[in-house]
Order: structure tokens, then C-alpha cells, then sequence
């Protein structure tokens, strides 16, 4: 009976095992062949992973794929530079290089005789490959795991997939940002746009006025709840050293992903502001804001003060980020203090405008000269459309569509992020009470999954749409799990909206997709909304 029982309990194992593995993983692969006999490949513990040895982003890629199967299944193989086959030896995974394809991104991925292949167009198209393979084994490998022959092709739609995070509103652990990568490049996202400056706190050490950082990233409290006007008592502090945002670049790098930082300017400048009174229009004093909102007080754009400042910033922002495209911001920033200020006016004669909106695309357009003699692009927020666009802007897209869909139309590049489909801020689920305090509005995860980035546009204006973008704020989002319950399911719709093709997308599959992703969550430890409309 003993023998029977421990026989019955090995088949179910291996049977568990065996219904493991799935290549319906997210985001959905572009054409899954599997072979129509059902064969299978035993990839056993202890499997080599060979790369090309004299390619040190490749060895990372093993050395990650060895990391990842470790994490989540327990199970181990061994990356080994130009593994020659040896005798008997286990048949390796295979990760090379080589494939053809127009879109470096792409990779195939084959399970056959020869094992497991994994080859890219480029070392970054291996790594998707990478990451399609975890997924499909998912977490519970045994000894050995199964897994059926097939053929997956694979590329994303969009050269641009964006993620956004708001350290500024309250402060993220390096720790916490390199989980939040992890889990991008888990989704195939490859931008993480980092908001760090902000009215309620500066972020960014800027080695040249130290004081910007010690001093601006300190508020004195923060108000409870939405602008109740009571406040907490507590001090609230913390700022990203270079060195640290050197190592979270290099932490990106590796999984291919690229972090664009953000100093949003004229407007959102409280932290600088009290550290620097003199750039505001009225000389301040000015507090680190407490509260959530908008600012009326903003960077004086008379004052050639400013533009110093701004300039020594972006000096050291492109020392530590290599980003072709560093965001300056532009939104929400009032007008009304450069109404009354005489310098505003003064520049604004000089300059012959007649608008005060034109102003802040002097700003925009100094700052672009400015980068583009490092070679940066600017990204801004869609309010920088309202002065004229300066030339090579990125209008990032949030109040709708439309600011994108009119620069799309004036042949400048778009990252669609608009809070109609893309502000992971808002709630998820109908019910309110169920969920933590948030910002309000309702974005559930089907609404995300049915967003379509090019909608309206003619196939010549989409071209200039290079993708979607999802935005975390996190005026009450104080803690990494509550941040992880706004980004996840939502992050997995938008995944698929930037990785496949549009005819492609499925809601109910995505549906059943998920729960396999969810295991995964539940063994790193991701926190994640399970309920989903
Ligand atoms: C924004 O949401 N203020 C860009
Ligand atoms: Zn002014």
C-alpha cells in the first residue's frame, strides 16, 4: 500500500510539473508553434548555460538566467563560456546571437533535440528570450522539467515601453527600485522614468550645490489623507546619492532596461525653491510643501539666475544618467506669479513675446540647446505644446491623448501616457473602501488592456508614436507594497499593449493568463491586486 501510495504521489508530481510549464505567458509572444507530436525536452538540474565567452553582456544574461530559475523555481543550471558538448554531457541551453531580423529586439526560442536554444538579434533580444523561458517554467520545477518542443518568434511592437515612478511625493528604497525593475523587465518594459524632484522634496544629489539635496528633500510633515489640514508631526526626508543612482543605471542596464530622470521644471520646484529662494519670482521664503497640489509659486523665468541653476543640474544629471532622453517635465507649472513679476515681463519684451506660455518654451528651448549639445533629447509633459513646441521635444502625452495626437500630427515624437489609460494612480475596483486611500478616478485593468496607442492617427502620423507608458504617482503611495498593489495587474495589461499586436490582444485570454504570473508574484514576494475588472 506504502509502494502504491509513494508511487501514485511521484506521478503527481511529475504530472504537476508537467502542467507547469505553459508558453502562454505575459506579454503573449508573437507566433508559438508548438509540434504537433507533443514531444518533450527533460531539462534537468545542473543544466549548462553556454554563451559566446568573449561577450561580457552575454555572460550577464546567463548569469541572470541562472538567478531567475534559481528565485523562482529553486532550480539551478550553470552558466559555462563556450561549453564544448562532452560525452554524455546534458544538453545545454543555448544562448547566441545572430538571428536576422530588422527589430534588434527580436529572439527566437526553441525547445527541441538540441535543447533549449534562446537566440537574439541582439543580446537584449536574448534576454526577452530569457525572460519568456522563466516564465514558461514558472515556479515549480522539480528535479527536471518538461517542456513540450516548440518554436516561439518573438518582438515587441513598440520601441518604447515605459514605466514611471514618483520618488519624489514620498521616497523609494534602492532596494524597492531595483525590485521595480526586476518586475519591468520581467513585462519586456526597457524605460523607467524616474520622477525625483518635486514641491514636497528635491531627490537628486547635485555634487555642485550640496545643499540642494540635504535641505530641499526635507519636509517639516505631511498632511493626512487628501488635504485634510492636519498634518502628521513627522519630518519626512531621504535623496538619491549619484553613486546610487549610478548603481540603479547599471542595475537597469543589465536588464536592459533605460532610466530616464526627471527634473520637472518651471513648476514643482518647492524643494529647490527653499533652498534657493532668489529663483523664485517673489524671493519667498518658500517651505518644502506639506500638502499635495499645485503650487502657484514657481522658477522666476526672468532671471538669469535660473538658467544657471538649471544648467549646473543638467550638468550633473547627464554625467549620471547615459539616457539619450532626459525629461525637464513642464506640467502644471501656473503662470500667474510670472504675470506680476517685472523680471518675467521684462524678458518677456526683450524677447518679444506676448504670451507668458511662451516663456516657459524659452526655457524649454535654452535647455535643448543646452542638451543637445551632449546629445539629449528633452521629453516634456504635454503642457509644453502651449508655448510652441521647441524643436526635437518628446511631448509626453497624460492629459488625454489629444497633446500627443497633436504632435504626433507636427511630426514629433509621443509617449502615450494619458491619465484615461495610464494613471496607475487611480483605483482599480469600483468599491473604493476595499482598496487603500488614493488619489481617486477609476482605471480598472481591462480599461488599460483596451487602450490603443496609435487610435486616430493615420498609419504616416503613428510612426511617431514610440510607445506606451504607465505613471505611478505617489502622493499616497507611501510604502512598496502599496506601490506594487497599484502597478500589478495593471503593469501586465500594459505590457501586452506595448508588446503586441493590436489584433492580437485578447482580454479573456489575458485573463486566464494571468493567474500563472500571479504564482510567480506570490513566490518573489510581489504584492499584486487578485481582483480584476
Ligand atoms: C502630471 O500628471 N502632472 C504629469
Ligand atoms: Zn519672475
Amino acid at each position: 500500500m506504502k509502494k502504491v501510495f509513494s508511487f501514485l504521489s511521484i506521478v503527481l508530481v511529475t504530472v504537476c510539473a508537467m502542467a507547469q510549464v505553459s508558453y502562454d505567458v505575459i506579454p503573449l509572444p508573437r507566433s508559438i508553434e508548438l509540434s504537433p507530436k507533443g514531444e518533450v525536452f527533460q531539462l534537468q538540474q545542473g543544466t549548462v548555460v553556454t554563451y559566446p565567452g568573449s561577450n561580457e553582456v552575454m555572460a550577464s544574461n546567463a548569469q541572470l538566467l541562472a538567478a531567475f530559475l534559481q528565485a523562482d523555481a529553486g532550480f539551478q543550471v550553470v552558466p559555462q563560456a563556450d561549453a564544448k558538448p562532452a560525452k554524455k554531457q546534458i544538453i545545454p541551453i543555448t544562448l547566441s546571437l545572430g538571428l536576422q531580423s530588422e527589430n534588434h529586439e527580436a529572439y527566437q526560442l526553441t525547445v527541441g533535440k538540441k535543447g533549449i536554444i534562446i537566440q537574439g538579434a541582439s543580446e537584449e533580444g536574448v534576454f526577452h528570450g530569457i525572460e519568456t523561458l522563466r516564465k514558461a517554467i514558472g515556479t515549480e520545477a522539480g528535479d527536471i522539467v518538461e517542456l513540450p518542443y516548440v518554436t516561439i518568434k518573438d518582438e515587441p511592437r513598440f520601441p518604447y515601453r515605459g514605466v514611471h515612478l514618483d520618488c519624489a511625493r514620498h521616497f523609494f528604497s534602492v532596494d524597492f527600485i531595483k525590485q521595480y525593475l526586476d518586475v519591468m523587465a520581467l513585462h519586456g518594459c526597457n524605460n523607467f522614468h524616474w520622477h525625483f524632484t518635486e514641491d514636497q522634496g528635491w531627490r537628486f544629489e547635485v555634487k555642485s550645490m550640496p545643499e540642494l539635496a540635504k535641505k530641499g528633500s526635507i519636509r517639516k510633515e505631511t498632511v493626512i489623507g487628501r488635504n485634510s489640514g492636519i498634518y502628521d508631526g513627522q519630518e519626512y526626508g531621504g535623496y538619491y546619492t549619484q553613486q546610487e543612482c549610478r548603481e540603479i543605471v547599471d542595475y537597469a542596464a543589465k536588464r536592459f532596461i533605460n532610466v530616464i530622470p526627471e527634473i520637472d521644471l518651471p513648476g514643482h520646484m518647492l524643494g529647490a525653491l527653499h533652498v534657493y529662494p532668489e529663483l523664485g519670482c517673489t524671493g519667498g521664503p518658500y517651505d518644502v510643501w506639506c500638502q499635495w497640489g499645485v503650487s502657484a509659486d514657481v522658477l522666476c523665468a526672468g532671471n538669469p539666475k535660473t538658467l544657471e541653476f538649471l544648467k549646473k543640474v543638467l550638468d550633473e544629471v547627464a554625467d549620471v544618467f547615459p539616457s539619450k532622453y532626459i525629461h525637464i517635465g513642464g506640467d502644471e507649472s501656473p503662470r500667474d506669479r510670472w504675470k506680476q513679476c517685472p523680471k518675467c515681463q521684462a524678458k518677456m519684451k526683450e524677447l518679444g513675446l506676448t504670451r507668458e506660455a511662451e516663456l516657459q518654451t524659452y526655457i524649454n528651448k535654452e535647455l535643448e540647446a543646452y542638451m543637445q549639445n551632449k546629445g539629449r533629447d528633452l521629453i516634456g509633459w504635454d503642457e509644453v505644446l502651449e508655448g510652441g513646441l521647441s524643436e526635437k521635444a518628446i511631448v509626453m502625452s497624460w492629459r488625454g491623448s489629444q497633446g500627443g495626437i497633436a504632435a504626433a500630427r507636427q511630426h514629433h515624437r509621443v509617449i502615450m501616457s494619458p491619465n484615461t489609460y495610464c494613471y496607475i494612480d487611480y483605483y482599480q475596483l469600483k468599491e473604493q473602501w476595499y482598496q487603500p486611500l488614493g488619489i481617486g478616478g477609476y482605471l480598472p485593468v481591462s480599461k488599460v488592456y483596451s487602450f490603443e496607442p496609435t487610435a486616430e492617427l493615420s498609419e504616416e502620423e503613428a510612426k511617431y508614436i514610440m510607445g506606451p507608458q504607465v505613471n505611478l504617482w505617489c502622493e499616497y503611495v507611501a510604502y512598496p507594497e502599496h506601490a506594487m498593489y497599484m502597478l500589478l495587474p495593471r503593469l501586465d495589461a500594459i505590457s501586452e499593449v506595448q508588446w503586441m499586436q493590436q489584433d492580437k490582444k485578447d482580454f479573456e485570454a489575458f485573463k486566464n493568463r494571468l493567474p500563472r504570473m500571479q504564482k510567480l508574484y506570490d513566490k518573489l514576494g510581489y504584492v499584486y491586486c487578485g481582483k480584476y475588472e
